[in-house]
C-alpha cells in the first residue's frame, strides 16, 4: 500500500513511525513532514490546506490511503474535496469531511450534537451579539467558576476560565464585542464547571465498527505541578491509572455508542479519529470536547502501546470494513515528555542548533528542521520523548535520561510529567 500522511508535528512523526512497521506499507509520504520522518518516509513540500497539491501527489504517486493528521484540513473540507474528484475519488482517507468535522471545528454543534444524543456533559448557554445581554445575564446567575468557550478553533486558546462574575461579563463582551478570538469568538458558550480529573479516550470508527485506542492523560500547562498558560501539551501518560475498566465500560456505553450512534442517525459518515476529552467527575464520565483527530503528544504515547498493525486498522477504517477488527494493547507504561523552546506558548526564538545525544527512549522531531548538516530548533514543541518501560517510574526514568542527552539554548520541559499518577500505578495496575 502506499500511503500519504499529512501533517508535520511530534504526531505525525508518531504516526509515520508506526504505520512504517506494517508489512502492508510499501510507501510513506509525508506532507510536509519534519526532519524526523524524513528518516522513515518522502517528505513532499506541499502544505496541507493545499488540497489541489495533495491531490496532484496522490495522482503522482500512486497512493492508496490518504492519513490526515491535523484538524484544520478536515475542517476546511479534505475528504468532500477528495470525494468530488474522479480521479482522487478511489483513494482511502482516514478523517471525516466537513459536516463531522464540525465536531471540533464547532463547539457549539458538538454540544448540541451531544444533548441530542443523551452524551453526558456540562450545561452550556450560547451567546452571540444578538443575545448578548441575555448572556450577560444569565453569567450573573452561574456558580463560579464559569467556563467561556470560543465556538470556533483558536489554536487551543478558546477556553477562559473565569472566577469572578465581573471577569467572566468582561470576558463575555471581549470574545463577541471585541472579536479576541475574530470569528472563532463570533459565538461563544457559557459552560458549567466541571470537578474532576481529566483524561483522553481515542476511536477509530468507520461510523460502524470502532476500536477504542489506549487512553491517555495529557500535561496542558506549561509549569510543573499544572501552572502557568496552556501550551498545546507538554507531556502524555498511557495507561491512566483511574482510567479503570469499569470506567472505561461507562465510557463506551455512554459516550462512544450513543456518539456513534447519534452520527448515524443524522446521517454523517463517519471515518477516522474521534477523540474524546472527558471529566471524570467521582466515577462518572462527561465530555469536555470532541478533537476528530489524535492528540499530541498523545499520539506518541497512545501509538507505542499498540501492538496490532495500525496501517491495517487505518486502512479498514477508510474502506468501511473495521467491523469484525480488533487491536491489540501492550500492558506497558507509556511516557512522554515535550522539549520546547525556551518561552513557549510565548514568544521564543527558533534556529538554534541542536545537538542530539542518545539515550534509551524514543525521540519524536516536531518543531525541528535541517539547516546544512545541522538540525535546529524550529517551532514552541521541538520534541516529544516517549519512553515505554514495564513499570511507570522507569518509563520516566527512560524518557528523561534520553531528554537529558539532548541539548540547545534555552530548551525547557516540564519535571514533573506523570509523577502525579505514580501512587496510583501500584494501587490500580500491578
Ligand atoms: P478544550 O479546549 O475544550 O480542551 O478546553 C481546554 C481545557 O479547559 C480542558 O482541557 C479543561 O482543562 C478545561 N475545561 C474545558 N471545559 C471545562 C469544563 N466544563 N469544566 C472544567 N474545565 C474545563
Ligand atoms: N494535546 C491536546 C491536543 O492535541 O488537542
Amino acid at each position: 500500500m502506499n500511503v500519504l500522511l499529512i501533517g508535520s508535528g511530534g504526531r505525525e512523526h508518531a504516526l509515520a513511525w508506526k504505520i512504517k512497521q506494517s508489512k502492508q506499507c510499501d510507501h510513506l509520504w509525508v506532507a510536509p513532514g519534519n526532519p524526523g520522518t524524513a528518516t522513515l518516509a518522502h517528505n513532499l513540500p506541499i502544505a496541507p490546506a493545499d488540497f489541489a497539491a495533495v491531490g496532484q501527489a496522490c495522482r503522482a504517486n500512486k497512493i492508496d490511503l490518504v492519513v490526515v493528521g491535523p484538524e484544520g484540513p478536515l475542517v476546511q473540507g479534505i475528504r468532500d474535496y477528495f470525494e468530488s474528484d474522479p480521479t482522487l475519488q478511489h483513494i482511502g482517507l482516514v478523517g471525516p469531511g466537513k459536516v463531522g468535522a464540525a465536531l471540533e471545528g464547532s463547539k457549539d454543534f458538538s454540544k448540541q450534537f451531544m444533548q441530542r444524543h443523551g452524551v453526558p456533559t456540562a450545561k452550556a448557554f450560547t451567546v452571540t451579539l444578538t443575545n448578548l445581554a441575555e448572556g450577560l445575564h444569565y453569567l450573573a446567575t452561574c456558580a463560579l467558576p464559569i467556563v467561556l468557550k470560543a465556538d470556533g478553533l483558536a489554536a487551543g486558546k478558546g477556553v477562559v476560565i473565569c472566577t469572578t462574575h465581573a471577569a467572566a461579563q468582561a470576558e463575555l463582551r471581549a470574545m463577541l464585542e471585541q472579536k479576541k478570538f475574530g470569528e472563532a469568538s463570533a459565538k461563544v458558550l457559557i459552560e458549567e464547571f466541571l470537578r474532576g480529573i481529566e483524561l483522553s479516550v481515542f476511536v477509530l470508527t468507520d461510523g460502524d465498527g470502532y476500536v477504542v485506542l489506549p487512553e491517555a492523560k495529557d500535561y496542558k500547562r506549561i509549569g510543573d505541578g499544572d501552572t502557568g498558560p496552556n501550551t498545546g501539551g507538554m507531556g502524555s501518560v498511557s495507561p491512566v491509572p483511574f482510567a479503570t475498566p469499569a470506567f472505561l465500560q461507562k465510557v463506551e456505553e455512554r459516550v462512544i455508542k450513543p456518539t456513534l450512534a447519534g452520527l448515524q442517525k443524522e446521517g454523517i459518515p463517519y471515518r477516522g479519529f474521534i477523540f474524546i476529552g472527558l471529566m471524570n467527575v467521582e466515577g462518572e464520565p462527561y465530555v469536555i470536547e470532541y478533537n476528530v483527530r489524535m492528540g499530541d503528544p498523545e499520539t506518541q504515547s497512545v501509538v507505542s502501546r499498540i501492538e496490532s498493525d495500525l496501517l491495517d486498522l487505518l486502512s479498514a477504517c477508510a474502506r468501511g470494513q473495521l467491523k469484525n477488527k480488533t487491536i491489540a494493547i501492550s500492558p506497558a507504561h507509556a511516557l512522554t515528555v515535550v522539549m520546547a523552546s525556551g518561552g513557549y506558548p510565548g514568544d521564543f526564538t527558533k534556529g538554534h542548533v541542536i545537538d542530539v545525544g542518545r539515550g534509551p527512549a524514543h525521540v519524536f522531531h516536531a518543531g525541528t528542521r535541517k539547516a546544512g548538516d545541522q538540525l535546529v530548533t524550529d517551532g514552541g514543541r521541538v520534541f516529544g520523548i516517549t519512553a515505554v518501560a514495564g513499570s511507570l517510574a522507569e518509563a520516566r526514568a527512560q524518557a528523561y535520561t534520553t531528554a537529558g542527552a539532548i541539548a540547545w539554548p534555552g530548551k525547557y520541559l516540564r519535571a514533573d510529567i506523570g509523577m502525579d499518577l505514580l501512587h496510583l500505578v501500584d494501587d490500580v495496575r500491578s
